[in-house]
């Protein structure tokens, strides 16, 4: 078992070897049963953590700041449009200023093509771990709560069938870092994950490179689908979630032509049933429900959604706790 993590960014889980990803679900197993008993982990007392947003955010944003004050530390929540970064403050002079001050920096940047550059940015000079709340290519944070909520439901994830599922929907246009950053992962735990999506919504080529070389190290294997129905045939688990045509259209409109000629991608009862008997029901929410979803389908008996919200929590304190403190 990996032990040394302190000072490690959090930036991409490609970044993380297999062994570094069961150090940190082995400690938010360890998480979730103190804090299920009530015993308390503050493992980063008088520490602090920024936590700096360029967009919204419910649930990244609350398992981070509840998840540092149950470890005994402090989260700083940082509206990017009130710092100086909106009079155009470069990445660079904020992570030195704040590794200076704290002892973590954990931020969220979807700007297509500009978040994960930013990021890696800051981790250029920080001294303090950067800590990916989301970018534009990934959502480790997301990504290891599925992972641990799937471990959970399933047990042996070895040949488990996963469909990542392109699902319409009109809220936002949405970035692709949460199929990109679960179709690199899930293979590398030897599951079989088909990644199914009309014409437009491509993941880049890079992507589909890397997840097919996790695939065949980790034991698993990964398929490219167009046809919705095919992807939910005996599937043990579905992702419908919607992402945006953002490799195809650079555009920031969230409604347009393609989009809707796809309404069709919504899960359905009728979809459901297509799957295993036991399937699960997973989303990373928010789901634009009668949108990407059936209600009867996220608040029905196949539905792991809240739990898979919860271990956000669990997960996000793991991160913390290794990279901030530990050894
Ligand atoms: N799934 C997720 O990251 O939710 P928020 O956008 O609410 O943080």
């Amino acid at each position: 078992m990996r032990t040394v993590f302190r000072g490690k960014h959090f930036i991409s889980l490609d970044d993380w070897t297999k062994e570094e990803l069961d150090t940190l679900l082995d400690v938010s197993y360890d998480l979730k049963r103190k804090f299920a008993m009530g015993i308390p982990t503050r493992y980063l007392q008088d520490k602090t953590v920024f936590l700096m947003f360029f967009e919204q955010s419910t649930r990244t944003r609350n398992s981070m700041e509840a998840g540092i004050t149950q470890l005994g530390g402090h989260g700083n929540y940082l509206d990017s449009s009130t710092m100086q970064v909106a009079h155009g403050e470069v990445a660079k002079d904020t992570a030195v200023i704040l590794s200076r001050f704290g002892h973590a920096i954990a931020c969220r940047n979807c700007f297509w093509e500009i978040g994960n550059k930013y990021l890696n940015e800051m981790a250029k000079w920080s001294t303090v771990p950067i800590i990916s709340l989301q970018c534009d290519l990934y959502h480790p944070m997301q990504a290891i709560a599925d992972l641990m909520t799937m471990q959970e439901k399933l047990g042996n994830l070895e040949r488990a069938k996963v469909s990542i599922i392109w699902a319409y929907a009109t809220t936002h246009k949405k970035p692709i870092s949460v199929p990109i950053s679960q179709a690199l992962l899930f293979p590398r735990y030897g599951m079989d994950v088909t990644l199914a999506y009309p014409e437009g919504y491509d993941l880049p080529d890079w992507v589909i490179g890397k997840t097919e070389e996790n695939a065949k190290r980790g034991g698993g294997s990964f398929r490219i689908t167009h046809d919705m129905e095919d992807a939910y045939r005996n599937a043990d688990v579905v992702y419908p979630k919607n992402w945006g045509s953002w490799v195809t259209n650079q555009s920031t409109e969230v409604v347009d032509e393609l989009l809707q000629s796809y309404k069709v991608w919504k899960c359905t009862e009728k979809m459901m049933q297509l799957a295993s008997k036991k399937v699960l029901y997973m989303h990373a929410l928010p789901a634009d429900r009668g949108n990407e979803v059936e209600d009867s389908v996220i608040d029905g008996p196949h539905s792991v959604v809240y739990d898979e919200a919860e271990n956000r929590l669990h997960t996000a304190k793991a991160v913390m706790a290794l990279t901030m403190g530990g050894r």
